[in-house]
């Protein structure tokens, strides 16, 4: 008969296989990024992800376009036209739009999620800002 305690520790050892670790990269001081820019940086591994700064928060995005891969994080930051009555023209987001250079797929950069299908994303890191200095965390 096995004891409890062996039991739970025998699986907690199964889980963590399967578990990615999380890393912790910094990639840039804060004041390098200004409200409203970026910076593209190359993470060993893991490639290219876009820093942006929308109003002094931090959003780090993949560089890879969900359609067909482009550098997404190298498209226009621009706003769109909102959904909105017949005869009627309402435009917002902007500075919050991220277009993709090939094909012009839009997405909100504080989401990563594709403006025509919240479904279709971009993969989107967390970001902390820790003593000015931008920490991008991968695997949570
Ligand atoms: S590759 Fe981005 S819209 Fe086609």
């Amino acid at each position: 008969m096995r004891r409890a305690g062996a039991l739970n520790a025998e699986q907690g050892r199964k889980k963590d296989k399967g578990r990615v670790a999380v890393q912790r990269h910094v990639v840039a001081r804060a004041e390098e990024i200004p409200p409203g820019g970026r910076k593209i940086v190359r993470i060993v591994g893991r490639g290219e992800i876009g820093i942006f700064n929308l109003e002094g928060t931090f959003h780090a995005l993949k560089n890879v376009c969900a359609h067909q891969g482009a550098r997404v994080c190298l498209g226009r930051v621009v706003g769109t036209a909102l959904p909105s009555d017949v005869y009627e023209f309402k435009f917002g987001l902007e500075g919050r739009v991220l277009r993709c250079p090939w094909h012009e797929w839009e997405y909100d950069i504080a989401t990563g999620e594709a403006l025509f299908d919240p479904q279709v994303k971009i993969v989107r890191y967390p970001v902390e800002v820790v003593d000015g200095s931008i920490v991008v965390i991968i695997g949570q």
